[in-house]
């Protein structure tokens, strides 16, 4: 099974499975048709993590992040006295991070892959070649974009065109079909060096970009120890720094145990304040102590300890809320698309691959390679451009998340596997910026505590609190009136915000067949045999 953001993606996975491929080749081709299909957050020109569990139970967790170019600097989104440049970071040349996903996705190939490479890429070049059916929503996304599109570059990009884009039109991508070609034929060498590389810089120059040759031929992705986090015996595996999803879901879910979220109920005051207060001091945690561990020294196994975690709900109190302006990270014992995608894969050996996948913003910089006809990501942004300025997701960072030449930013991103009893048990992720984390922690909880399918809890309405701004965020349709009066006088500040997230999962059932859980926020899409 497949579950991703687009139909033609899924259905590109699944064929590559159904021809005896396993669950790395459908990721591998998965990712590739998003780039086509999804251009709002599928990539070549962004970057990702994979956390992936064999039939065997053997985990793997790869960083396919993106990296500052080697002559960024900590303070190059200030000006001169010292005050962040609004949009230096987020939109155009300068916010570009050198891309990971092509070298993730031929490291996973090199590693797990059993189908040749080339046919792994040839569905996403069919794709780019032919054409993809614009669904309502991938539609309405490029005509929202249609003047940072015009405004970040200097030639016509293929995301334009003169009428509005209308759901049933065709995109064709003749330019992004050729660097996929390139790809295909040359792997590593068919984007970060010959004419991807030459084009890709080439563009920077013309909009005032950093990115070198040196940078992409220095790009790697690296093998990084998962991070294990357990909930009443259940093993979670999720992905380590440089993302903070890991860590932060294995103590959100850490901190919440001890109290009875099932007797309380699904998005009852108790559940919600509980939850609330947990996320409130794991994201002030987060703003402190983490960053790019190549970097930055991450106490990884003191955040994780129990003695800590309890320690840091101490000062809960159902009776009312705790300020934000009293939660600081915590005192460690001594011994020391918001637009991005997710897909989650299943194969009939068992092998699972979660994949989380971004190029941050929605259309990420906005900027698409000319004559190359991808779009590059604004990841430069989920770096802390000055300490306690908050990024486009509202978050602050400090030190350990600082620019520095070839460091990688700090990522929310968490795809997640989890285990019951030494068997696989789901698969999960999302996008969504600073919310991924929250997310995937409700959509766990709704299946563990409040007996969901999977495709109720990813479907279940959330709420999300960060620490700062001190808020429960939350939908519409997330919490009822009554409870929300009772937060409010509890001290607790709500903010409606608009729709968020999209989860893809997938829920071994007792027998062993697979329940897909899509997102019904977005064009996502299950499909298994
Ligand atoms: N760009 C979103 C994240 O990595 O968390």
């Amino acid at each position: 099974m497949v579950v991703s953001a687009h139909p033609e993606a899924s259905r590109v996975g699944m064929e590559i499975m159904q021809k005896g491929g396993n669950a790395f080749d459908a990721a591998i081709a998965t990712q590739f048709a998003l780039a086509v299909v999804h251009p709002a957050a599928g990539n070549i020109g962004g970057g990702g993590f994979m956390v992936a569990r064999s039939n065997s139970g053997e985990v793997a967790t790869l960083d396919f992040r993106e990296t500052a170019p080697a002559s960024a600097t900590e303070t190059m989104y200030q000006d001169s006295l010292g005050n962040v440049v609004q949009g230096l970071s987020t939109d155009g040349h300068l916010a570009v991070g050198v891309p990971g996903s092509v070298n993730g996705m031929v490291k996973i190939h090199q590693k797990y892959g059993s189908l040749p490479w080339a046919e792994l890429v040839q569905p996403s070049v069919d794709l780019a070649r032919n054409g993809v059916v614009l669904t309502e929503k991938e539609a309405s996304g490029l005509n929202s974009t249609r003047e940072d599109f015009l405004k970040n570059n200097k030639h016509q990009p293929y995301l334009v065109q003169e009428q509005e884009w209308q759901a049933g039109d065709t995109l064709r991508h003749p330019d992004l079909a050729r660097t996929l070609e390139r790809i295909r034929d040359k792997g590593r060498e068919g984007f970060y060096a010959g004419e991807t590389a030459d084009l890709l810089v080439k563009e920077m120059q013309r909009g005032n970009g950093i990115i070198s040759h040196e940078d992409l031929a220095k790009y790697t992705s690296v093998w990084r120890e998962p991070i294990i986090g357990d909930y009443k015996g259940y093993k979670i595996i999720s992905m380590g720094p440089p993302s903070s999803g890991g860590i932060a879901l294995s103590q959100l879910l850490k901190m919440v145990e001890p109290y009875e979220l099932r007797q309380y109920g699904w998005q009852s005051t108790e559940a919600i304040q509980v939850m609330t207060e947990a996320e409130r001091r794991v994201y002030a945690d987060r703003a402190t102590y983490l960053g790019d561990p190549d970097f930055v020294e991450v106490p990884m196994e003191e955040l994780l300890d129990e003695q800590y975690l309890k320690s840091r709900m101490s000062s809960m109190s159902l009776a009312q809320a705790t300020p934000s302006a009293e939660v600081k990270a915590g005192e460690l014992p001594v011994f020391e698309s918001e637009e991005t995608t997710h897909f989650s894969i299943v194969d009939p050996a068992g092998n699972a691959v979660a994949i989380t996948t971004t190029i941050n913003g929605s259309y990420g910089s906005y900027v698409v390679v000319e004559g190359a006809g991808f779009l590059l990501n604004n990841e430069m942004d989920d770096f802390s451009a000055k300490p306690g300025v908050p990024n486009m997701f509202g978050l602050i960072g400090g030190k350990a998340n600082s620019i520095q030449p070839s460091k990688r930013m700090l990522s929310a991103m968490t795809p997640t596997i989890l285990e019951k009893d030494g068997k696989l048990f789901m698969v999960v992720g999302t996008p969504g910026g600073s919310t991924i984390i929250t997310s995937v922690f409700q959509t766990i909880l709704n299946v563990l505590e409040h007996d969901m399918t999977m495709q109720q809890a990813v479907a279940a309405p959330r709420f999300h609190h960060q620490w700062l701004p001190d808020e429960i965020q939350h939908t519409t349709d997330a919490i009822p009136a009554e409870v929300r009066a009772e937060l409010q006088r509890k001290g607790y500040t709500l903010k409606q915000r608009g729709q968020y997230g999209r989860v893809d999962a997938i829920l071994v059932l007792p027998d062993g067949r697979l329940e897909g859980g899509a997102d019904p926020r977005g064009d996502d899409v299950a499909a298994g045999f």
